[in-house]
C-alpha cells in the first residue's frame, strides 16, 4: 500500500538560461514510496542503490519536502518513506531534485492531491535549499512538469512549462568526480559585465524561439554561455575537449549540465547522440578518470 513516484534527471541553465531554465530526461531517474502511518513523524525506512545518504528525515530532501508539505496541512499522522536512487549525487543531474520533486509528488498522491503542480514545485524546491543552499527551480519543475520549464521569476514563483515542441536527443557524460552545487555556486562573481549579459540574454531569447519555431539552427547558435561556464569549467577535467568532441561529432551544443560536473550536448537525432556518446567517451579514455554515460530523448 505505498504510493510510488519516479522524478527523472534534469539538465538545469541548458547554457544561457542559469537558474531560470532546465529540461527532463526520460531517464535515470529516482522513485518514492510513500505510506500513512499511524505514529507521527516521518520514517524513511529504507535507502536503495547508493550508499551513504542519511536516513534521517531532517537531512535527507525527501523528509525534508514531506515534513513541510504535512506541516502545512496540519496532518498529524505520520508518513513511512523509501528511497530508490538512480542516480549518483553530486553529479549535476539534479539527483536531489530527482528525489525531492519524486516526494513531493508521492505525498500530494497519497494526501488525495491537495497541491497543484506548480505548488508542488515550491515544496520540491526546499529540498534544494536544504541540499545546495539555494532553492533554484531550473532542475525541481522539470523533473515535475517534464520537458523545458522556464522560470520566469522566483518572487512569486512563475514556472513556464514548454514541453518538448521538436525532437531532441541528450548525450550526458558523467565524470565521476563529486561537485557540490554548493561549492560551484560559491566561486561565481556576483556581477555581470553589460556586454556578456547582452549576449547571455540574447542567446536565451534564441533559445526559446528556436524552440518554439522548431528552428535547430537557432537552438544550435543560441547554446552558449559566456558568463558561467568559463568560471566553471575550470573544475571540470577535459571539460572543453569534450565539449569540441560533442560539437565536431555534430551535436547542436553542448555545456556544463547544471552546476557540474556532467557534461551535455543535445542532438537532433538518436543516431547523432551516440554517436556525440562515443566521441564525449574517447577523450576521457585512459584519462584515469571513471565516466558514466547517458542517451535520453528530452
Ligand atoms: N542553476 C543551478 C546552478 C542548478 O547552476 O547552480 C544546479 O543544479
Amino acid at each position: 500500500n505505498f504510493v510510488k513516484a519516479y522524478a527523472p534527471a534534469t539538465v538545469a541553465n541548458v547554457c544561457c538560461g542559469f537558474d531560470v531554465l532546465g529540461f527532463a530526461l526520460d531517464a535515470p531517474g529516482d522513485e518514492v514510496w510513500a505510506r500513512k502511518t499511524e505514529a507521527p513523524g516521518i520514517t524513511i525506512s529504507a535507502i536503495h542503490g547508493i550508499a551513504g545518504l542519511s536516513s534521517d528525515a531532517k537531512e535527507n530532501v525527501i523528509g525534508v519536502v514531506a515534513q513541510k508539505m504535512l506541516e502545512d496541512l496540519n496532518i498529524t499522522h505520520g508518513l513511512e518513506l523509501q528511497l530508490h536512487k538512480g542516480m549518483p549525487v553530486g553529479s549535476g543531474l539534479g539527483s536531489s531534485a530527482a528525489s525531492s520533486a519524486a516526494a513531493a509528488f508521492a505525498v500530494n498522491a497519497l494526501l488525495g492531491s491537495p497541491f497543484t503542480t506548480q505548488e508542488l514545485v515550491m515544496y520540491a524546491m526546499e529540498g534544494e535549499r536544504k541540499a545546495s543552499g539555494s532553492a533554484h527551480a531550473d532542475n525541481v519543475a522539470p523533473s515535475l512538469l517534464g520537458g523545458f520549464v522556464l522560470v520566469r521569476d522566483y518572487e512569486p514563483l512563475d514556472v513556464v512549462p514548454l514541453g518538448v515542441p521538436l525532437e531532441l536527443y541528450c548525450t550526458i557524460l558523467y565524470p565521476q568526480i563529486e561537485l557540490k552545487t554548493s561549492l560551484s555556486r560559491s566561486i561565481l562573481k556576483q556581477e555581470i559585465p553589460l556586454k556578456k549579459g547582452i549576449r547571455q540574454w540574447g542567446n536565451l531569447a534564441g533559445l526559446m524561439a528556436g524552440l518554439l519555431k522548431k528552428d535547430y539552427n537557432l537552438l544550435s547558435r543560441s547554446l552558449h554561455d559566456e558568463i558561467f561556464e568559463p568560471e566553471r569549467s575550470v573544475l571540470i577535467p577535459l571539460f572543453k575537449q569534450v565539449k569540441e568532441a560533442a560539437l565536431a561529432a555534430g551535436a547542436l551544443g553542448a555545456g556544463i549540465s547544471g552546476s557540474g560536473p556532467s557534461i551535455f550536448a543535445l542532438s537532433a537525432t538518436l543516431e547523432q547522440a551516440q554517436s556525440v556518446k562515443e566521441a564525449m567517451e574517447s577523450v576521457y579514455a585512459g584519462s584515469g578518470i571513471e565516466t558514466k554515460t547517458y542517451v535520453s530523448q528530452v
